[in-house]
């Protein structure tokens, strides 16, 4: 991992596994079925990473030979995928992470304005003793981001990581201007924007390449 001097939110996980994989899932020749998978196996790698700091309490268990001092995360965790495309992360995390809650918020961007427009919002009633990974692929102009993270603290949340592939210098500006306390881990920070809201060289639609809706 590495933190960048312009961004000191945000973090790019440079991991060679994660890079060759996503290198595969922007490729256009890249079908479904294999982007579907590419997206589970990244996010749970970088999700590997990010919940490095996260903190441990003990937990003692009996092996067959006696008595074993282990450990378990002392708070739980929960995932937020934004819908649509973040559905597709959520699978791989909890390979890695079983016991996860997963709160659910709907969000689509208006295709000409470009506005967030909020559809959708189940959480955890606990969310607030709870550390929260929200996960998308794509961090574009971070409109939906930020909207999703309004959310999440207005129902109690404290602890809050990003965790989405691709990101946009424009996305990372506007999401830091509106929430400096949430770091974000990305696995690239891509050129810009184009005129229609798109990363670019990005991957495309994350939620139409995953679903096949193009
Ligand atoms: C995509 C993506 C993000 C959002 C990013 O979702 O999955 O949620 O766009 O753009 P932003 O940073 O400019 O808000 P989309 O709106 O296409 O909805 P979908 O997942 O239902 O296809
Ligand atoms: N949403 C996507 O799926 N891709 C982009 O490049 C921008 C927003």
């Amino acid at each position: 991992m590495s933190s960048e001097g312009s961004w000191p939110n945000v973090t790019i996980i440079r991991h060679p596994v994660v890079q060759e994989q996503l290198t595969v899932a922007r490729d256009r020749r890249t079908g479904v079925e294999q982007f579907r998978r590419l997206v589970g196996q990244i996010a749970r790698l970088m999700a590997f990473e990010i919940t490095r700091d996260y903190p441990s309490k003990a937990r003692n268990v009996e092996t067959p030979m006696g008595p074993c001092a282990g450990s378990e995360l002392a708070r739980g965790l929960t995932l937020v995928p934004i819908l649509r495309a973040g559905l597709g992360m959520v699978d791989g995390i909890l390979e890695l992470v079983p016991s996860a809650r997963v709160g659910h918020v709907g969000i689509y961007r208006n295709e000409k304005t470009l506005q967030p427009v909020t559809y959708y919002c189940k959480l955890p009633p606990d969310i607030g003793q709870t550390d929260v990974i929200v996960i998308d692929p794509m961090l574009a102009t971070a409109g939906s981001l930020n909207a999703c993270i309004d959310v999440l603290k207005k129902a109690g949340a404290t602890s809050i990581k990003v965790l989405c592939l691709v990101s946009a210098p424009e996305g990372i500006r506007a999401l830091r201007d509106r929430h400096a306390d949430v770091p974000v881990y990305t696995a690239a920070v891509d050129e810009k924007l184009n005129e229609r809201g798109y990363i670019v060289p990005g991957l495309g639609d994350a939620g139409d390449r995953l679903f096949g809706t193009a």
